[in-house]
């Protein structure tokens, strides 16, 4: 298949190229900086996959028909990862790039009469959450946008929005779209591979300077994960196999509580874990003291991504079975990630 990806160069992007070229498909990757697609095309060769299957077109979310200038040869399917995925986001970067960068995406494969593959995250299934956020899932109109980028931050705020109006979009248009909605992402299962940027690796670096001498939340709390392969394994599914249902929650619930974790982290880099705790709204309170996100390197919106809740994952069980995919060990996959970190701050030290 000839598949279009926004955010190849990113995190899961690289993975999703190598895993897609190392099965022979080729890849568009829409790149805002195309001159770096031999970056691209080593990295992918570097995680296992065939850089010589990826071509780069120009091409920015943020800008009016996602400046693109020429035309596009067929694509199978559109796989959108593409996105501003920071703390702390301006509103007007976050809406410009996440919402309406999603809604000409979700155009552009309606001219195309292609698939989407869109990636969403999995909050959008915390009906509760939404509900105190103001939002209706099944009337996103309706909802003051503004008021849940002020309580969710722009990241999250927006990538609920984008979601909400591209379902929308998809039902009016009769688009054929699947929903792949990714918990929080941990390193490659057997390499540990993780990028510097992603939450699972801050959350390792904190521990390891003794920024987390507590535990936020209770022994409930939990920080739900998958693995990138897996993430890419199931993306990849979900854009070539014929009967795909319309979400899939990317999520492993044998992910063990925050505190076990940190306990499995604490474990791998030799760094004692919390064993107290600190109650999610006095944290939250302390964090919205100005400077002290910054020194503790935790921001209040990152919070909300810890919680109690259970997830349903029924459906994608069903999907992965059919498929024959198999859940890598999540336990296994903290600690290689742990250890991914360890050598690369040994890495940089050295450098
Ligand atoms: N990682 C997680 O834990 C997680 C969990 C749930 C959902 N997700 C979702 O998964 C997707 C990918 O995440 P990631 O962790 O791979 O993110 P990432 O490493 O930050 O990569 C972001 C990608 O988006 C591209 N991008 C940003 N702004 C763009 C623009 N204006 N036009 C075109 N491309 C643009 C970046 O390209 P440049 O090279 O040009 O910067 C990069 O390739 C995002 O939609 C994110 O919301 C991630």
């Amino acid at each position: 298949m000839n598949l279009l990806i926004t955010g190849a160069t990113g995190f899961i992007g690289r993975h999703l190229c190598a895993h897609l070229t190392a099965q022979h498909h080729t890849v568009v990757a829409l790149m805002r900086r195309p001159h770096e697609l031999p970056n691209l095309q080593a990295s992918v060769y570097s995680l296992g996959g065939r850089g010589t299957l990826i071509k780069a077109i120009s091409g920015d979310l943020a800008k009016p028909k996602l400046g693109i200038t020429e035309s596009l040869a067929e694509v199978d399917a559109i796989i959108h990862l593409g996105a501003r995925f920071a703390w702390q986001l301006e509103y007007e970067s976050a809406y410009t790039t996440n919402v309406e960068g999603s809604l000409a995406i979700a155009e552009l494969a309606r001219e195309l009469g292609c698939r989407l593959v869109f990636i969403s995250g999995f909050m959008l299934e915390n009906l509760q959450h939404l509900n105190q956020l103001g939002i209706n899932p099944a009337q996103p109109e309706r909802t003051n946008w503004r008021k849940v980028y002020r309580h969710a931050g722009a990241y999250e705020a927006s990538k609920l929005e984008a979601a909400l109006k591209v379902r929308s979009f998809a039902a009016k248009t009769a688009l054929d779209m699947v929903e792949v909605q990714p918990a929080t992402v941990a390193g490659h299962s057997h390499t540990g591979e993780l990028d510097a940027a992603q939450p699972l690796f801050q959350l390792i670096d904190n521990l390891s300077r003794g920024r987390l001498a507590l535990v936020p939340g209770t022994s409930e709390h939990w920080l739900p994960l998958t693995t990138v392969d897996h993430l890419v394994a199931l993306i990849t599914a979900a854009a070539i196999a014929k009967n795909v249902p319309e979400r899939l929650l990317c999520l492993d619930s044998d992910t063990p509580t925050l505190q076990q974790m940190l306990a499995l982290v604490g474990g791998s880099i030799g760094v004692k874990p919390p064993r107290r705790y600190v109650p999610i709204p006095v944290l939250r309170a302390l964090l919205s003291i100005p400077g002290i996100p910054k020194l503790m390197n935790t921001y209040p919106e990152a919070l909300n991504f810890i919680q109690t809740k259970r997830f349903d994952t029924s459906i994608t069980d069903q999907f992965l079975e059919h498929q024959e995919l198999l859940r890598p060990e999540i336990g296994l996959a903290i600690e290689a990630s742990a250890r991914w970190y360890q050598q690369s701050a040994l890495d940089k030290r050295r450098a």
